[in-house]
């Protein structure tokens, strides 16, 4: 009998070109291309064990058993995994994450990519890269770009005749080829009120919706090119008019969502002072009130040193570029 045990760590990433929408929502295929960073320090660890003598999936995320809701979206993406391996048993999960859990960061993506790699290993399935980031994909949309590292694109795959096969995440750039970090400003330790799936749905019913569908594939490319020139400058100002329109997107959806704060803005107002001072540092923002300011290693320490000055401010957490999702032999249990 295989080794029905593994365990991998995947990275966390940071969405330059924001996923954002879906157009189907069951197999997690967007609307449009999106762009991101992988981030060395934001990391989640995962056993799986494919056991005979369980009935049911058991499931421990950090301490604690997950809620409902949680807890079904880890089993679904386990029972895809079964149904490509044609197995029936059961497994126990264990997983963790190094960065504060609930801080809003973007767990659900280093989570599903470690799953995904953990439980199909353990299944006996090798995949490709690509095959993976298609699975994983299914769990949590921006897991995706989570399977490789570096600079990633993941492309959405919207002509009418396009099939699940070919909405995947690749390599546009490897973690050594632009020494950018990530300096992650941490202003709340709240879980959000609207989970970014619920954001995706809610996304359509924006008025500004379709006028931002028509902007991006343009946005991408000016986005893309300036990230293989290594021009900060290029890459930042647009990487901010992204993160503001994706606010944007969420406040004018039906009802509104609101994952603007005081806090954010008290963030992103220093940042833009920082930068008139001669700093080079721009923003970007998640589907919550934490901030990633994106700058050179050079700058990282000045910007960390920085942001921790500015009230309201909980955490620093500075990020290199993470490489792919990858096993680890030392299990969690
Ligand atoms: C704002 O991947 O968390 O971070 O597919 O429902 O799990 P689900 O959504 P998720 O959405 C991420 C949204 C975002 C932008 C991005 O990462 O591209």
């Amino acid at each position: 009998m295989p080794d029905r045990k593994a365990t991998c760590c995947a990275n966390a990433n940071i969405a330059f070109i924001k996923y954002w929408g879906n157009r189907d929502a069951r197999l997690r295929m967007p609307l449009n291309d999106s762009l991101s960073m992988t981030l060395a320090e934001l990391m989640t660890e995962t056993t799986v064990l494919f056991d005979e003598a369980l009935n049911e999936d058991q499931i421990v995320v950090g301490e604690t058993e997950p809620a409902e809701a949680a807890r079904a979206r880890v089993v679904t993406q386990l029972d895809r995994i079964r149904a490509e391996a044609k197995l029936q048993t059961k497994a126990r999960v264990m997983s963790r994450n190094n960065f504060p859990t609930g801080a809003g960061l973007a767990s659900s993506a280093s989570a599903f990519a470690a799953l995904t790699l953990a439980a199909t290993h353990a299944a006996g399935l090798e995949l490709s890269e690509r095959g993976l980031s298609i699975l994983a994909r299914q769990g949590s949309g921006s897991a995706a770009r989570s399977i490789p590292g570096g600079f990633v694109e993941w492309l959405a795959a919207t002509n009418t005749t396009s099939t699940s096969e070919q909405s995947f995440a690749r390599v546009i750039a490897a973690p050594d080829f632009w020494d950018l970090r990530d300096v992650v400003v941490v202003v709340s330790h709240d879980e959000k009120k609207v989970g970014s799936s619920d954001g995706h749905q809610a996304a359509m019913t924006s008025p500004f919706f379709s006028e931002r569908l028509n902007r991006l594939p343009e946005r991408f490319h000016r986005a893309r090119r300036a990230l293989l020139a290594r021009d900060l400058n290029a890459l930042g100002t647009i990487i901010e008019i992204e993160a503001v329109e994706l606010h944007f997107i969420a406040m004018t959806s039906r009802p509104p969502i609101f994952y603007w704060s005081p806090e954010m803005v008290r963030v992103i107002d220093a940042a833009r002072a920082w930068r008139e001072s001669g700093l080079p540092v721009y923003f970007t923002l998640d589907a919550g009130p934490n901030v990633h300011l994106i700058c050179e290693a050079k700058d990282a320490e000045t910007v960390a040193g920085n942001a921790r000055q500015i009230p309201g401010v909980l955490e620093v957490i500075p990020s290199g570029v993470g490489g792919p999702v990858h096993l680890v032999e030392n299990h969690l249990f």
